[in-house]
């Protein structure tokens, strides 16, 4: 359990796991709106060396951010309106495949995880503050 007194930190949390990420690897965040899934993805992004700008896919399914030691998938479930879009998308070849996933509301669509998956609880405490949480494996 980490406990989060401000942006910067969650940043800081999210650039530590970036450092040491491997291929391969999914990160499962769920929590609330505001509770900083993508505050924490900007850090990991950084953390892996990439420059680029980080927001959440809205119109878009996915995001891929290059120029780090792999390249990160960058995903958001909340405006998914249902698992064939991300099949269709050819999810599976992604989280199978050599780069590193993120997935914000991972738990909306949650079978469709695999297990290898680390799950990231956020939690909003007061106003600066949040509860970032690894979950055991499911
Ligand atoms: N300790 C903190 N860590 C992260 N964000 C914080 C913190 N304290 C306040 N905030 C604020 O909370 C918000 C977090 O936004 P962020 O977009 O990261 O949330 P999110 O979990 O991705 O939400 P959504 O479900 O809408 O995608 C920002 O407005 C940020 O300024
Ligand atoms: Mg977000």
């Amino acid at each position: 359990m980490f406990i989060s007194n401000s942006v910067k930190e969650t940043i800081a949390a999210g650039r530590t796991y970036g450092e040491q990420a491997r291929r391969g690897d999914v990160f499962a965040l769920r929590g609330d709106l505001g509770a900083g899934k993508t505050q924490f993805v900007k850090g990991f992004v950084a953390g892996l060396g990439s420059k680029a700008d980080v927001t959440s896919p809205t119109f878009v399914l996915l995001h891929e951010y290059g120029g780090g030691r792999v390249p990160v998938y960058h995903f958001d479930f909340y405006r998914v309106e249902n698992r064939d879009a991300l099949l269709r998308l050819g999810f599976d070849d992604y989280v199978f495949g050599d780069g590193v996933s993120l997935i914000e509301w991972a738990d909306r669509y949650g079978d469709l995880i695999p297990s290898h998956a680390t799950w990231l609880s956020f939690e909003v405490g007061d106003e600066n503050t949040r509860l970032i949480n690894e979950e055991a494996p499911r």
